[in-house]
């Protein structure tokens, strides 16, 4: 055999010096968890369409952010499912709405554990779009849009609200044009220029997100999404959606859904210096849940090859259902 022959699984032989030209490392430091806080009280119901992750009451809450805290987990993102919506969604930014009150007692228990807010209004409005709409009816059937500058008005009253409660970063996830400097400005008027704004920078119109809108009850009503969320087929786009929240002020930015675009998550990378956050979305769960509960995978390889995967191509930050499970494994 002729020299040179390039030998690649010399550095394949062993797990050690696997482990030494390993080029992506997994760290829990990287995990977001997710928590979706209720009213009520002695509530803990499993969302049934995401086996292992549940709606709490605020009574209830504590065992679940004392887990996540000993895991070494350094954030939770929070969803509210309030008890009473409106048109404008005035639950969500209530002085004492769920998401202001799960804060409040998060930072009480665990003050250096990060409270991301989540800042929309789907989960808070009796339509379940996420601003204010105006809506007209032919022939029975409801159309209607939402309006954009009159929802940033309300999705920074939101975020003001949040932070006030203790939120330690805002991640507004509305896509209205503008949503980053509206904020920015309200927090700042507010005392607030010390919050960062974690944006939902590209966020696509996913059917990803189905079994969210089960746990966070907040479907729309009529319409879909698709006037405010991206269309899945761009990329190009997705540049001209972080080059403008970049420009209003955002300090992180973020893919959503993950999986499906890994793409994404590497152009906005290559293109832009800011933290970047991939979020794995709900649908990415479930499915991983229900091929693990028939037998079909192995959930623990297959979980943290995705997580691997989206860090490889180019995320620092994962926001996912799994954090608590994969916490658990890299401690081993
Ligand atoms: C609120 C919001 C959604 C998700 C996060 N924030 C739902 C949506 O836009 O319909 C989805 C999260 C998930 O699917 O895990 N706008």
């Amino acid at each position: 055999m002729s020299f040179p022959i390039t030998r690649h699984r010399r550095l394949r032989g062993t797990a050690g010096i696997r482990g030494m030209v390993r080029e992506t490392v997994l760290n829990t430091l990287d995990f977001i968890q997710p928590i979706f806080v209720t009213y009520g009280t002695g509530v803990k119901n499993e969302i049934g369409s995401m086996p292992g992750v549940y709606h709490f009451s605020l009574d209830m809450l504590k065992a679940e952010v004392d887990e996540i805290a000993a895991l070494g987990i350094l954030a939770v993102l929070l969803f509210g499912i309030p008890e009473t919506k409106d048109a404008i969604g005035s639950s969500g930014f209530a002085d004492d709405g769920i998401v202001q009150e799960a804060t409040r007692l998060i930072k009480q228990w665990y003050p250096e554990l990060l409270v991301v807010a989540d800042t929309c209004l789907c989960e808070f409005t009796d339509h379940g779009h996420c601003g204010m709409v105006h809506t007209h009816v032919v022939d029975g059937v409801v159309h209607g849009d939402v309006i954009n500058d009159a929802s940033l008005e309300l999705l920074t009253r939101t975020a003001v609200s949040q932070a006030k409660a203790g939120a330690d970063i805002i991640a507004p996830s509305n896509m209205m044009d503008g949503f980053v400097q509206a904020i920015r400005t309200g927090l700042d008027e507010n005392g607030f220029e010390h919050v960062p704004i974690m944006s939902y920078s590209v966020k696509y119109a996913s059917a990803f997100y189905g079994p969210f809108r089960e746990a966070a009850d907040s479907a729309p009503q009529f319409g879909n999404r698709k006037t405010y969320q991206m269309d899945p087929a761009n990329l190009r786009e997705a540049i001209r959606e972080a080059d403008s929240d970049v420009l209003e002020g955002a300090d992180m930015l973020m893919v959503k859904p993950a999986l499906a675009y890994l793409d994404v998550i590497r152009t906005i990378r290559d293109q832009f210096d800011l933290p970047l956050v991939a979020y794995n979305v709900s649908g990415e769960y479930s499915m991983v849940k229900a091929a693990a509960l028939q037998g079909w995978i192995d959930e623990k390889a297959v979980v943290l090859e995705m997580l691997t995967g989206m860090k490889r191509a180019g995320a620092d930050i994962i926001i996912t259902y799994f954090a608590k499970d994969a916490a658990r494994w890299l401690r081993g």
